[in-house]
């Protein structure tokens, strides 16, 4: 029987990049010793003050179907966290929940983009981005940057990149690349998306990691709430991956219209999994601090030892639970070396090529295992390389 296209061209062909994953998978599964630096996936699990909330609503009969666009209480705490954080007047008409920051990203590229029509994103790229804007028909446009800039989109580059398309989706903090986005970078956001006429799809998933600046959302500047949605999850933030708990978070119009797709598609989310979350909100920025907060040590781990060496360098480290390593200087490009640091080391990392081509001869680091681990993974990392520029001089 037939497939459909959008179905069968999601990931669209050809190496992507995760052989290095998927080898160390194999090798975990066989029982070897493998330091896994890959995903983004914290060392902890949800606390037990959440999961002790979770069971309560469970117990206390929240299992039936919730309410689609989300609880009242889920709804207006994120609304209240947002409005807070950012200073645009936000309230529950502006939220939907959804499953996951995942979904939300698939939701908002259904809501904006018509089949056939173009969706921009930035290279490098959180993974399943571009198969994200094909599963919902439309066509991916990469706008890609390069080392030079941090990997930060110019103006000249936002604007020709999103001449004809219909959205433009960044993510600051970022994956992979840890880089956060300033005012300058986000203001030549806007200024693209008001130029073109754009909707903007703001992926703010790492919002409580950051480590260096400010994270500011661009639908707080000029001209952007109407323009803006925003998605948002607690699988970063409060250690709730396997949760499947996030928003959307934008104009009134567009999130009754995000009620009704997902009325049409997962017909919301578990009730006793918003009542955790609205636990977990109600729980204040400290908790979020913690959660963050061995991402923030190994941040500061890392520093010290690529002060250490001048072979690796480092895209600046300024948020998320990532740090992106340039190691051209070896001679290797990303998938050899971390094909190679598996084999010879035992340590998985990402290699840049997973995510787009303008992270080539880069590695994302993933800081997701304990300190003392993460140093010693990190120090042979650093050894390997310099061995490997010794070789190449
Ligand atoms: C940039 C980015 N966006 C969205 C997601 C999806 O997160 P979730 O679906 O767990 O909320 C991730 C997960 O790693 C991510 O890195």
């Amino acid at each position: 029987m037939k497939i459909s296209d959008r179905i069968t061209d999601i990931t669209g062909g050809g190496s992507d990049g995760w052989d290095v994953f998927y080898k160390a998978r194999r090798m975990i599964a066989a029982g070897e010793a493998v330091i896994e630096l890959t995903i983004g996936e914290h060392d902890i699990r949800t606390s037990a003050a959440i999961l002790d909330a979770m069971h309560k609503a469970a117990i206390g009969g929240h299992t039936g179907y919730a309410m689609v666009p989300g609880t009242p209480a889920l709804r207006a705490a994120v609304a209240a966290r947002i409005a807070a954080r950012t200073g645009v007047p936000t309230g529950p008409e502006n939220i939907v929940i959804t499953p996951g920051g995942q979904a939300a990203l698939f939701a908002a590229h259904n809501l904006t983009c018509a089949h056939g029509e173009t969706a921009a994103f930035i290279d490098p790229y959180y993974a399943t981005y571009p198969g994200t804007i094909r599963g919902a028909g439309a066509r991916p446009r990469a706008i890609v940057t390069t080392p030079e800039s941090d990997f930060r989109p110019t103006r000249a580059q936002l604007m020709a990149g999103t001449e004809g398309a219909v959205s433009l989706l960044v993510n600051t903090p970022n994956n992979p690349t840890g880089v956060i986005y300033g005012p300058e970078t986000l203001a030549d956001i806007a200024a693209a998306c008001i130029a073109n006429d754009l909707w903007l799809i703001s992926d703010e998933v790492y919002d409580t990691q950051v480590w260096d600046g400010a994270h500011i959302s661009p639908r707080s500047l000029p001209g952007m709430a109407d323009r803006t949605l925003v998605v948002g999850s607690m699988s970063k933030s409060h250690a709730m991956t396997g949760s499947r708990i996030g928003w959307i978070c934008g104009p009134q119009e567009a999130i009754g219209h995000l009620i009704n797709l997902a009325t049409h598609t997962t017909y919301g989310v578990p009730g006793f999994v918003q009542d955790a979350a609205t636990f977990a909100l109600g729980q204040g920025d400290a908790v979020e601090a913690e959660v963050a907060g061995p991402f923030r040590r190994r941040r500061a781990l890392t520093l010290a030892a690529l002060a250490r060496q001048n072979v690796v360098k480092a895209i600046p480290a300024q948020g998320a639970m990532y740090v992106m390593l340039d190691i051209r200087a070896t001679g290797l490009d990303g998938e050899a070396f971390a094909l190679r640091l598996l084999e010879e080391e035992k340590i998985a990392v990402m290699p840049g090529e997973s995510f787009g081509q303008a992270a080539a001869g880069h590695l994302r680091v993933a800081m997701t295992v304990d300190d003392a681990a993460y140093a010693d993974a990190l120090a042979r990392l650093l050894a390997f390389a310099e061995r490997q520029a010794a070789t190449r001089a």
